[in-house]
């Protein structure tokens, strides 16, 4: 286990421990798509961890796509996660990263704010539904595709995004491009069938990741600035028939910028190594997700395969994950049931080992 309780520099980010907390939707954010009392409280719980990567949050209103999800775009959110951050540094402090989520195509208006749009690389659907507060369950809409003279804004609305993120509090930004999300939707020819310098070739389809990459760095410093990928992610309706050929392409464009870190989920492809893919295309720190627990995270991180271990499900219901992995306690499940409901239930009320071990006594 020794191996998860060192501490690790990735760019300009400082980690205590090997431990982070993956990105999570958890769908409670308030009426201003702001976090509130509970995140602060739920962050707290876990500021143990090495690197908190806050849950997916939307660069502009656009980017919205489920219900209650928070944004980091007007000055009401960037107080509120601002206040996040501080409870969080003031319990010893993880590093706290910001996961920048636009979902593109992945969205209905019945989750989005008055004027906001649903925009992707081509007008083309994903097959699927998603939930609403106002309707139930509906299927993803046929988005707009992005002219090209509006591409840029939306770049630019990352850019300010982590300049907002920094006002914040936090100590960087990651780029979801994974999920079948906005950046994953202009990586793949499935969502991509643009004719102009962002789709065609493998080469433009990447070209809006990396602009947007560098749009962030350019703001806030590459090494405060992560990207997220699943290479043969199919969530959201998505297809790629060479996931080794587009990650290569993309993590060979991607790896010059010096970001502080990847961090790379295991591919539901078969056959398909993630992990090897991302050494072999990625100078910087690995943070490895999907599947693990705590020995075998510290065995992949003895033997090099990655830096750090995200650990998604663990979190939830092991708001002291970290130190239960130190003292070797038994790991909670959780209730799937409340997983997106709003409230305190199954967000910020599972108990520490010692709380839990008391009730059952
Ligand atoms: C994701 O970012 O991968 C994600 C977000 C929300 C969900 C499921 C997956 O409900």
């Amino acid at each position: 286990m020794e191996a998860l309780f060192e501490p690790l520099r990735m760019g300009e980010l400082r980690l205590a421990n090997r431990i982070a907390m993956a990105p999570m939707t958890r769908s409670r954010a308030d009426a201003d798509d702001a976090p509130d009392a509970l995140h602060v409280r739920y962050y707290s719980q876990r500021a143990d961890a090495g690197l908190i990567i806050a849950e997916g949050t939307y660069p502009s209103v656009h980017g919205k796509g489920y219900c209650r999800t928070p944004g980091i775009a007007t000055p009401v959110q960037i107080a509120a996660w601002d206040r996040v951050n501080a409870s969080i540094a003031g319990q010893g402090g993880a590093s706290r990263v910001l996961q920048l989520m636009h979902v593109g195509r992945a969205a209905s208006r019945y989750n989005k704010p008055e004027g906001a749009e649903t925009l992707a690389p081509s007008a083309i659907a994903a097959h699927g539904s998603l939930y609403s507060d106002s309707q139930g369950m509906v299927p993803m809409e046929v988005p707009r595709a992005l002219e090209t003279s509006e591409v840029a804004g939306v770049i630019d609305e990352y850019r300010q995004a982590a300049l907002n993120a920094r006002a914040a509090g936090f100590d960087g930004v990651e780029l979801h491009c994974s999920s079948g999300y906005l950046p994953m939707q202009f990586l793949l020819a499935c969502s991509n069938q643009r004719g102009d310098a962002y789709g065609g070739s493998l080469t433009r389809r990447i070209r809006f990741v990396v602009e947007t990459l560098e749009a962030m760095a350019g703001a806030i410093g590459a090494g405060r600035v992560g990207l997220r990928i699943c290479p043969g992610n199919p969530y959201n309706d998505m297809q790629d028939d060479d996931p080794l050929a587009t990650y290569g392409a993309l993590l060979d464009a991607v790896d010059p910028l010096g970001l502080a870190y990847l961090q790379v989920s295991r591919s539901p492809q078969p056959g398909l190594d993630a992990f090897a893919l991302a050494r072999r295309h990625f100078r910087g720190a690995l943070i490895l997700n999907d599947g693990f627990d705590g020995a075998s995270a510290a065995q992949a991180i003895a033997a090099g395969q990655g830096d750090a271990v995200s650990f998604a499900r663990h979190f939830i219901g092991n708001p002291d994950l970290v130190s239960r992995l130190r003292a070797g306690q038994p790991l909670a499940g959780f209730d799937r049931a409340t997983l997106y409901t709003p409230g305190a239930r199954g967000f910020t009320d599972y108990p520490v080992y010692a709380a839990a071990v008391e009730v059952q006594s």
